[in-house]
């Protein structure tokens, strides 16, 4: 049974209080690999805050009905009503009672990837957001908190392990079969999406912490057999997340055991589970043969993330969906700040605006556009968005700039203390630090309603007669769908006034005081601040730090842009100075290569570059950051409209290649000064080496100059870890293709048992910028490693081509478009989630140039027009196309 492809819109406003609670959940399962039987009991009671005398109605999907249970006693037909998707119990006794429900599933026919599944022969669950109601019939609602207890049983053989939420309360063997079981309860009252449980033949890898109050917590991270030498790096960041919130936040985990469990067949990241997180395996699994930086530093950031929803999502919890970013923005807010105490905050800023700016300005930009607390949706799959999360992360930073350090800490500690086991909203969130601060947020809250990314437009201006600085401020939000008209934002807009010494001047306003922390805060469409005794003319640095998510266009000169890059003492600044000059010889190279005109060169640019890659000073991460240029995506989404992907991917290969040639001393002496002085470390500063001489092997080789090739297949040949193979291979794979299929071969060979590598590999290829890659990924698709069934395949070949690879995926003839909707269609039926998240790679197709666009939307409107589409493609191209 498919579920209804156009369900109405939930919205925001139609919230009422559940009319049932259910106090306790006893679970009794019985896994087997085609008849999984489910055995619940649920203790309910009528919500005094209810509506009086309501049925019950419990949601379901796909289910089968086994039996059906109140008080004991078996119910008589007409007593209920039953589909698929709904259990009604039409006039229930209004007082506590019993329901005892037992359902029948096949976990190896779920291809969905939602409730319980099989992944290699592990029984697994996802139950975020609606899947627990594909296990049993449930008031499957984030408001519904309940206590849990589960007994899993299966064949010993089979499912060796068995884990639950909570903490083992009892196992055993059930005498005279090949069958077992374990008892798992967790005490801390829940919403059913993060109920879990896990059976396989798993490897466990074992550690212990011990809380700040001492309690000791037994650790697990069980992997599929024979990895679990891969997962020593996760145990230790899981460590180290664990004794960060106890000292940031003051946040101690709170059961005996805390399991993680790696799967290879998941449609996102992690799942936060209670007490038995769930990871997509590449998230965990990692070596230095196999897993890049990158990779390290993923599994560190999503370790962290998981388990900090520990407590904000957890032991507080969401009211509805459309509270999800009280969870995942502060969660997200929380894991980056872990990161940046644990390694390099100015770097972890930059990429996290980076990924902001690529992923959520460009969201907020399209069809797709919705507030970071959206009002509405018809399936809320879909809103597990950069806006949700990465925005909604950015606001919370706002609220501590806003706030200060402590004042942001009281008002966390009061949200704890006073929602902790409750499902709460953005209202609640936002009240604690109004009230531990004693500060008005009504405006601020704002941000959470209003889509669209806020354009800042200052205009500075040093008047040397009266020694005074004065910046004008106006901010105006873009329409975005069902938003039309805009209000101003509170905005908090850290600056500097830096002096032509480097030196940043004392801020005095003209009425003797001085913005705390240098932030100002820009409420009102238009604002003027005036600074005196500022007796030279200085250099604004605006937007320090990136303190608003806002796009800022300001009145400095490319020289004042070169100084700040030198001199700024905010490091993103530093570092945005040289973006904001690329983007603008970018942009109109652009515009020079579509109509075949000659630019003067990008001197400026290229001497800011330089100035880093000398400076001894500069962390060599950070200059990693500086000298790389804007991806061909973030070029087009400046533009903002009539976009051809040629000419952009020409303009930034032109910049390349001058980047490349005019620095080839110096990149290709950076490259040999920071060869790793011994065996493989995944730490930051080891990583920031790799990263900076992978830089510079990349434009060398791009420009044909400092021996680049060679250099790279030296470093192919010799690497002793994956990021320095990976980069090699991909550096030959773009810029030397006569080496390429050697070297693509000789990487097949040597990692073929090992798919999350091959996903590199596969990845790599669907990238290449070449009218053959459409054909080779085709071919691809019908390689023995890939497979449509497994999510990390799909978006390693197809998602990465459709994300990461402008010139080919939107070929002027189409054909892009029309490979990606028909897999689109081809998925839907398995895995819709999946397919309508690769469908997402439309979401910008409004600023291509006529042609391509015609083509875009022919594309989505044949995906428009299959009939049977399921709610969650349905809902994506719905937008898109509106
Ligand atoms: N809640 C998960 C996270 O952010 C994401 C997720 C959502 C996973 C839905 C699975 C399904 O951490
Ligand atoms: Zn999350």
């Amino acid at each position: 049974m498919m579920r209804d492809a156009d369900p109405k819109p939930v919205r925001l406003a139609d919230y009422r209080p559940p009319d049932w609670l259910v106090d306790t959940v006893d679970l009794d399962i019985s896994l087997h690999p085609t008849a999984t039987t489910i055995r619940a009991r649920l203790a309910m009671r009528p919500n005094p805050l209810g509506r009086e005398g309501s049925p019950i109605v419990l949601d379901g999907d796909e289910l089968v009905l086994k039996s059906l249970a109140l008080d004991g006693a078996a119910l008589a037909g007409n007593a209920y009503s039953v589909t698929p998707s709904s259990l009604t119990l039409l006039a229930p006794p209004q007082q506590p009672l019993v329901l005892e429900i037992e359902t029948q599933l096949d976990p190896s026919a779920n291809t969905k990837l939602m409730g319980l599944y099989r992944s290699s022969g592990t029984y697994c669950t996802q139950c975020e957001a609606e899947g627990f109601r594909r296990i049993t019939y449930f008031p499957d609602r984030p408001d519904v908190l309940a206590v849990y207890t589960t007994r899993i049983e299966a064949d010993r053989a089979e499912a060796p392990v068995l884990l639950g939420n909570g903490n083992k309360v009892e196992e055993g063997e059930i005498p005279g079969t090949s069958r077992h079981f374990a008892v798992w309860h967790d005490p801390w009252p829940k919403p059913c999406y993060l109920f879990a449980l896990v059976g396989g033949r798993l490897d466990r890898v074992g550690d212990h912490f011990v809380t700040a109050t001492g309690r000791e917590v037994d650790l697990g991270i069980y992997v599929e057999a024979g990895k679990s030498a891969r997962a020593g790096y996760a145990m230790d960041a899981l460590k180290r997340s664990m004794r960060w919130d106890e000292e940031v936040f003051g946040c101690e985990y709170d059961l005996d055991v805390f399991n993680i469990v790696a799967v290879a067949d998941f449609n996102m990241g992690a799942m936060e589970n209670k007490g038995l997180n769930i990871f997509n395996d590449k998230y965990v699994l990692a070596s230095p043969e196999t897993a890049t930086d990158s990779d390290y530093s993923s599994i560190e950031g999503i370790i962290a993330h998981e388990y900090f929803h520990n407590w904000t999502g957890n032991r507080i919890t969401c009211r509805d969906w459309f509270q999800l970013c009280l969870k995942e923005g502060l969660t997200v807010f929380r894991d980056q700040e872990f990161t940046s105490d644990e390694r390099s905050r100015p770097v972890k800023r930059i990429m996290d605006v980076r990924l902001l700016k690529a992923f959520q300005f460009s969201e907020d930009a399209g069809p797709l556009a919705h507030p970071v607390r959206p009002s509405t949706y018809r399936e809320i799959n879909n809103f597990y968005t950069a806006t949700v999360y990465e925005k909604g992360a950015e606001v919370v930073r706002m609220l501590k700039t806003l706030l200060g350090p402590d004042g942001f800490r009281n008002g966390m500690d009061l949200y704890f203390e006073r929602h902790d086991g409750e499902a709460a909203t953005i209202e609640d969130f936002l009240a604690c630090f109004a009230d531990a601060t004693g500060t008005d947020l009504g405006h601020f809250a704002l941000w959470y309603a209003q889509a669209g990314t806020p354009q800042l437009t200052v205009t500075g201006e040093w008047n040397p007669a009266e020694k005074s600085y004065r910046l004008d401020v106006e901010q105006s939000v873009p329409p975005t769908p069902g938003q039309p008209d805009k209000q101003p934002l509170v905005i908090p807009l850290a600056i500097g006034l830096v002096a032509p010494s480097g030196e940043d001047l004392p801020l005095t306003l003209t009425d003797g005081s001085s913005p705390a922390g240098g932030v100002l805060t820009v409420d009102t469409a238009r604002a003027s601040f005036v600074f005196r005794d500022v007796a030279e003319r200085p250099v604004a640095s605006l937007n320090r730090g990136f303190s608003a998510p806002v796009r800022l266009v300001s009145n400095l000169s490319t020289e004042d842009l070169v100084f700040l890059a030198r001199h700024d003492h905010d490091p993103f600044n530093r570092f945005e100075a040289v973006q904001t000059i690329a983007f603008a010889y970018l942009i109109e190279a652009t515009q020079a290569a579509r109509s075949g005109r000659n630019l003067p060169g990008p001197e400026a640019l290229i001497a800011a570059m330089g100035a880093s890659l000398a400076d001894p000073a500069l962390d060599p991460a950070f200059i990693s950051q500086v000298i790389l240029v804007p991806s061909e995506s973030d070029i087009a989404r400046e533009i903002g409209q009539d976009v051809d992907p040629d000419a952009v991917n020409a303009a930034r290969g032109t910049l390349r290649r001058a980047i490349g040639t005019a620095l080839a001393d110096p990149l290709a002496h950076a490259f040999e000064r920071f060869a790793a002085p011994g065996p493989y470390s995944p730490d930051a500063a080891s990583a920031g080496r790799r990263a900076l001489r992978n830089a510079c092997l990349s434009l060398l080789a791009e420009a044909g100059t400092g021996e680049g090739v060679a250099r790279a297949l030296g470093l192919y040949r010799a690497a002793d870890n994956m990021t320095d193979r990976l980069q090699a291979l991909t550096t030959l794979a773009h810029y030397a293709p006569q080496h390429r299929d050697e070297v693509l071969a000789d990487f097949y060979e040597r990692f073929r048992d090992d798919p999350l590598v091959i996903d590199k590999w596969f990845a790599l290829q669907a990238q290449i910028a070449e009218p053959g890659t459409l054909d080779r990924i085709r071919e691809l698709t019908g390689h023995p490693a890939f497979s449509l069934r497994n999510p990390n395949r799909v978006r390693a070949l197809i998602g990465s081509f459709a994300a990461s690879n402008p010139t080919q995926f939107n070929r002027a003839d189409g054909a892009g478009y029309e490979f990606l909707a028909d897999t689109v269609l081809g998925l839907d039926g398995s895995n819709p989630q999946l397919a309508a998240r690769l469908l997402g790679a439309f979401k910008s197709w409004r600023l291509l140039e006529a042609g391509r666009r015609a083509r875009a939307e022919a594309a989505l409107r044949r995906v428009a027009g299959k009939p049977g589409l399921s709610p969650d493609v349905t809902d994506i191209v719905s937008r898109s196309l509106a």
